[in-house]
């Protein structure tokens, strides 16, 4: 009989060198809000984002075209033309745009597993998307939360024990930062906005008056795109193989 792959997660972007990523799938999480808004941004029809560690590189490609998004301290750069929530990408016209995209932790996290096999971004807006995908890939995954500058958080926690429950029983759990996950999750599940109201990012982003980002991050299946990292830049796998 053939062993069930694993299912593992990386409770924060300090501790992807204590894994081999080039034996996984990863997950990059970052549910707060860069992953979120690669999502929305992709579903509202750009064609690639590519996510750069600094603000230097994003204006060097707004030279060559790109739309820029830039973040730093959960706040929108002056002089680029998006912030990181995704209601900048919901309401502008991005159809047929290429978007060069900067944060604090998300994009860092990308550039951090760039060795895996496979690279993918999750969120709770694609999670029935990335949860199809990954069953039919049948190969070891990881799930990569992005945390806050190095530490672990509660949000991206919740997603990881979130995919890592609804895959339990295709894939194998054998470790405890995956049943610290899957045990949030299941404390959580039904409450996960009431849950998150101490956690630090909600807080930073509610005294920035972005409640509605934290609310809209925490519904499900919203955007049926699945940000597919490759060569430095993610696509919608999903369009492309249609
Ligand atoms: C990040 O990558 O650090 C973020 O997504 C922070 C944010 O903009 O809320």
């Amino acid at each position: 009989m053939r062993l069930r792959p694993l299912v593992r997660v990386c409770l924060s972007t300090a501790l992807i060198p204590t894994f081999k990523v080039e034996d996984y799938i990863v997950v990059v999480i970052d549910i707060l809000r860069a992953t979120t808004s690669f999502c929305v941004a992709l579903d509202k029809g750009v064609t690639e984002i590519r996510p750069v560690p600094s603000l230097r590189a994003c204006r060097r490609l707004a030279r060559e075209g790109y739309l820029t998004a830039a973040e730093r301290g959960a706040q929108k750069v002056p002089g680029f033309d998006f912030g990181n929530s995704p209601f900048d990408f919901l309401e502008a016209d991005l159809q047929g745009k290429k978007l060069a995209f900067t944060t604090t932790n998300g994009t860092r996290a990308l550039w951090a597993v760039r060795k895996a096999k496979k690279i993918v971004a999750g969120a709770f807006v694609n999670m029935s998307v990335l949860l199809t995908w990954l069953r039919a890939q049948e190969e070891p995954v990881l799930l990569v939360c992005s945390g806050w500058k190095d530490h672990v958080n509660l949000e991206d926690t919740l997603f990881a024990g979130a995919i890592a429950t609804e895959l339990e029983g295709d894939f194998r759990v054998n470790d405890d930062a995956t049943l610290i996950a899957m045990s949030l999750y299941q404390m959580a599940e039904h409450r996960k906005k009431y849950y998150l109201e101490h956690s630090a990012h909600f807080e930073r982003l509610v005294e920035l008056g972005m409640q509605r980002d934290v609310k809209y991050s925490l519904r499900r299946d919203l955007h049926p795109v699945l940000p597919y990292y490759k060569d430095g830049v993610l696509i919608d796998l999903l369009r492309v193989q249609a």
